[in-house]
């Protein structure tokens, strides 16, 4: 696993006041990496210093291979960075605002027009081309920012908030335009204090509290920690038979408490505790069948990543 994104031990301080404390992050080459957190975690902070503007205090990070301190001008020619505030740009069309941005990154005129009407239709805002900027949607600012950080085709994409403030048909078609740019090969870091904004796009999460990495890894390893032990509803027929689940499986590997639920729309219920994998999930299902038991519902209870969010940014898991 190539890591694009490095920090290691990264400090950041404001006087006595420490906003970002040792972070050491790791985003892999092609993630959807979610930076995540509460407000004043410090995401703002940590991507002002990959973006080479700011200064780390101490530590050190790396993007694309060269050091923020060091390599300064290579690390900027590697991202697209969008800002958590779009800015003021009075008196300009869309198009403009891109030929703006493109000619700061030295593309020559002759190239502009194209790439322009590229990057428009890539965020579908083509339509819009002549509107003034300042006339847009929030939704419309936001696709128009992130074709701005794609004007001198990055590597790497840094988004503060892409999503922030927007309607929820507006954040399905922001979530939906990172995919297509992940597909397209870029990596993408971006910060959300939005958990389902996270959760349904990211491969890699990371969870940042008060300045410190609290965990991080790619999605599948994450839910594996953060859920100690799977939940497993059976649903039978009668008491009796739910009596018999629960001795049969009580025994078996990996299992950790076998509890009779109260019944629920004249059915019974057996709630598994398991510690096991999805081997283990599969037995248990084969055993019951096996011995004859009539099965009417088999569901596993899935942590969601709110639930998981909410325990580990109280402390709950270390
Ligand atoms: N220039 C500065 N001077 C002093 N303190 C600062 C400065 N910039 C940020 N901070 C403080 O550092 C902490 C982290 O701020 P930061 O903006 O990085 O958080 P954030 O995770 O981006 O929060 P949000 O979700 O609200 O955007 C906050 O307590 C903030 O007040
Ligand atoms: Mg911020």
């Amino acid at each position: 696993m190539s890591l694009i994104i490095e920090t290691r031990d990264l400090v950041k301080r404001y006087g006595k006041f420490t906003a970002v404390n040792e972070l050491s992050l790791e985003v892999p080459a092609g993630s959807i990496y979610g930076f995540v957190g509460p407000n004043g975690a410090g995401k703002t902070t940590t991507m002002r210093m990959l973006t080479t503007l700011t200064r780390p205090t101490a530590g050190q990070a790396w993007v694309a291979g060269h050091s923020v301190t060091e390599e300064p001008r290579a690390v900027r020619r590697a991202i697209g960075y969008m800002p958590d505030e779009f800015g003021v740009y009075d008196d300009m069309r869309v198009w403009e605002y891109l030929d703006f941005f493109a000619a700061c990154y030295d593309i020559p005129e002759n190239e502009r027009k194209r790439l322009i009407d590229d990057l428009l239709e890539l965020v579908d805002l083509t339509h819009r081309r002549e509107d003034m900027v300042d006339k847009l949607s929030r939704g419309m600012k936001q696709r128009l920012s992130l074709a701005r950080t794609l004007a001198h085709d990055p590597l790497v994409l840094i988004l503060d908030e892409p999503a922030s403030g927007l309607d929820p048909r507006a954040r399905v078609e922001i979530r939906e335009l990172l995919v297509e740019l992940a597909k397209m090969g870029k990596t993408i870091f971006f910060s959300s204090h939005i958990l389902a904004d996270v959760a349904e796009i990211c491969t890699h999460i990371g969870i940042v509290e008060a300045g410190e990495m609290v965990i991080q890894g790619s999605m599948d390893d994450m839910r594996a920690q953060l859920t100690p032990h799977r939940e497993i509803i059976v649903t039978v027929r009668d008491q009796e038979t739910a009596e018999r689940v629960k001795s049969l499986v009580a025994l078996m590997a990996d299992v950790l408490d076998v509890l009779i639920l109260e019944p629920k729309a004249g059915r019974s219920r057996v709630q598994i505790n398991f510690a096991g994998d999805d081997d283990g999930v599969a037995a248990i299902n084969q055993k019951l069948s096996a011995e004859g038991i009539l099965v009417m519902g088999f569901t596993e209870e899935t942590k969601d990543l709110e639930s998981m969010f909410m325990r580990v940014t109280k402390g709950i898991v270390t």
